[in-house]
């Protein structure tokens, strides 16, 4: 995925469109690049790498030229179609420079349109510039930007979110199939972006963008349909997040100020209208066969639900990643009921299995944290997880409110809707001085382990999720390889790694500690250094956290330890863990 960014206002654009920018990295940081309308014609700078570092000053000295910039896009990249290069880096404008686009998502077509393009000279490897290629061929006969944008929209296959300018016209354009687009307005100003952050600074007034809308930017802000191009009127909504939950204050990560605010993020999670809640548990109640499906971190939460589902509401949930949900059509029936679980709401691979449930009928449950998102859009129902911008590429404060809710449905489900509440709230109040107490020994345990290549970690039951959670988080940032296994697993082949000093973290319950200690004997003696976490010391750690015991809320809790962990080893490894390597936030393309 990419970020986009543009504005039209006042002659400010420079700085609107650096500082969305910088605020949109998350979405992809391997290259970037501006374009403001000037005189005579559209001043444009680029440069690989991210745009963390890069000043208004230096952007100022490569398109400023004593001419006011009000007009402009930027655009932040995460590469699939064509090498890091500047080349690749969007804006991509048209052969003849009149006109400047921005785009996130993927052109299916592009190699089609190129052939019907074929006298016109290409620059770059994307499938993007083919966008400002056709507008310029359409605006040859269209002689309007306006027109060959939407002549342009209409040949386009696939996704996309893209922003365009020409040289010759005041009007910013815009339009959207598939990628997310929202715009932000404040008095005559306006902002269009794929993300709130990027311009929450000025304004929390925004217009989510439906698929197959586009619209203009001129004297005012129009929105069209592009099947029958009729206007049409969309609410102006107000988003409660605030700026500072979208910066980084005194913390020198997202990572680490997401994972410290997590007391707070659960508490805010509960506060769901019972009502809501209700009408969800009565479809589940309803419904005939139940699939929880998500992505990465998502997708471990929802492993986590399957066994609360079982344990509290003894009802049976099919748990799937949604990149495989495919396979499973032939269960679906029109009384079958997908929860699709999602901080971004974007993920192109989840998009995809709700667009095949949709088609055989099933009820659309959705999980998310981004109000605006397409799954939100597409679901029957939807739970907010209200954790606020979830900045860092890798999920903590949002895994944690996706477990407290599901398991919040859990014990609804068995109508013990304030029981399960009060739990996980108890269990939230707790985070801050599990933190405090552990954060020191934490901060050594990573500098001890930061040279290893391998570390296993086993849980069971419950404690399980938490295992394959905690390997993912450790992996995505600090580049340590690290695996997750069911306590009964890691003896059948992966012991076979196991050697001196390996380390391995066991994530006891008490129900399952006695079973776990026994599988990190069977370690230990084979010389694993072992991590135990749980409410229990045991003889066999070689390096024990306390986490106190919170039964059924146990996750919750459990996985704040490896979330530190994982941020340190990042922070001693000299690795950026807001922005990993290769990674995106939310993966748009499948
Ligand atoms: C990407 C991110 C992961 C995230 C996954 C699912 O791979 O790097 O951190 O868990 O997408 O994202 P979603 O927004 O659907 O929860």
């Amino acid at each position: 995925m990419c970020g986009i960014i543009a504005y039209k206002g006042k002659d400010k654009a420079i700085s609107v469109i650096l500082e969305g920018l910088k605020n949109l990295e998350y979405r992809g940081y391997d290259s970037w690049g501006i374009a403001c309308k000037s005189n005579p014609s559209i001043v444009l700078t680029k440069g690989v790498g991210n745009i963390g570092e890069v000043t208004e000053e230096e952007i100022k000295s490569e398109l400023y030229k004593g001419k006011p910039l009000t007009i402009g896009i930027g655009h932040t990249r995460w590469a699939t179609h064509g090498g890091v290069t500047k080349e690749n880096a969007h804006p991509h404008q048209s052969e003849n420079h009149r006109v400047a686009v921005v785009h996130n998502g993927i052109i299916e077509n592009f190699e089609e349109l190129k052939a019907k393009l074929k006298n016109i000279k290409f620059k770059s490897e994307t499938d993007t510039e083919v966008i400002p290629q056709l507008l310029q061929y359409h605006m040859e006969s269209r002689k309007d930007f306006e027109k060959a944008f939407v002549d342009t929209l209409k040949e386009l296959q696939g996704n996309y979110a893209v922003v365009a300018i020409d040289q010759q016209s005041d009007k910013v354009l815009f339009g959207k199939v598939g990628s997310p687009l929202v715009i932000g307005k404040k008095e005559d100003e306006y902002f269009v972006a794929s993300d709130i952050p990027a311009f929450l600074k000025h304004t929390n007034q925004v217009i989510y963008l439906e698929d197959g809308e586009y619209g203009s930017i001129g004297d005012s802000l129009k929105i069209y349909k592009l099947s029958n191009n009729q206007i049409i009127n969309k609410d102006v909504q107000t988003v409660d997040w605030n700026l500072e939950q979208a910066q980084k204050g005194e913390y020198p990560h997202f990572m680490i100020k997401e994972i410290m605010e997590q007391r707070d993020s659960i508490t805010r999670a509960l506060e769901q209208k019972n009502s809501n809640l209700l009408k969800v548990i009565e479809m589940m109640k309803k419904a005939k066969g139940i699939f929880l499906v998500g992505c990465g971190t998502s997708f471990h939460a929802c492993v986590s639900a399957s066994y609360n589902f079982s344990h509290i509401a003894k009802a049976h949930v099919n748990i799937v990643l949604a990149s495989e949900f495919r396979n499973y059509e032939e269960f679906l029936t029109d009384e079958s009921l997908m929860i699709a679980v999602s901080q971004s709401g974007e993920t192109a691979d989840l998009i995809d299995a709700v667009k095949v449930a949709k088609a055989k009928g099933v009820k659309i449950i959705s999980l998310v944290n981004v109000m605006g998102s397409t799954l939100k859009r597409m679901s029957d129902e939807s739970l907010l997880m209200n954790a606020g911008p979830e900045i860092c590429v890798c999920s903590t404060k949002n895994y944690t409110s996706q477990l407290a809710i599901l398991l919040l449905l859990a014990y609804g489900f068995a109508d013990r809707l304030e029981e399960g509440k009060e739990l996980i709230q108890s269990a939230a109040n707790k985070v801050e001085e599990l933190i405090k107490n552990n954060l020191d020994k934490i901060k050594d345990l990573a500098k001890k382990l930061k040279d290893n290549k391998n570390m296993f970690l086993i849980g069971r039951d419950l404690a399980y999720p938490s295992a394959l959670e905690g390997a993912l988080k450790i992996k995505e940032v600090s580049y340590i390889h690290a695996e997750g296994f069911a306590g009964g697993e890691l003896k059948h082949g992966t012991i076979a790694l196991i050697e001196e000093g390996t380390p391995v973290i066991t994530l006891a319950t008490p129900e399952t500690e006695q079973l776990i200690n026994s599988n990190a004997i069977e370690i230990k003696s084979r010389g694993g250094y072992i991590i135990g976490i749980g409410s229990k010391k045991h003889e066999v750690y070689d390096f024990y956290i306390e986490v106190p015991n919170f039964k059924q809320a146990n996750p919750l809790l459990m996985i704040v330890p490896i979330q530190l962990l994982a941020y340190y080893l990042a922070v001693e490894r000299n690795c950026n863990p807001d922005k990993p390597r290769n990674l995106a936030k939310s993966v748009t393309v499948r």
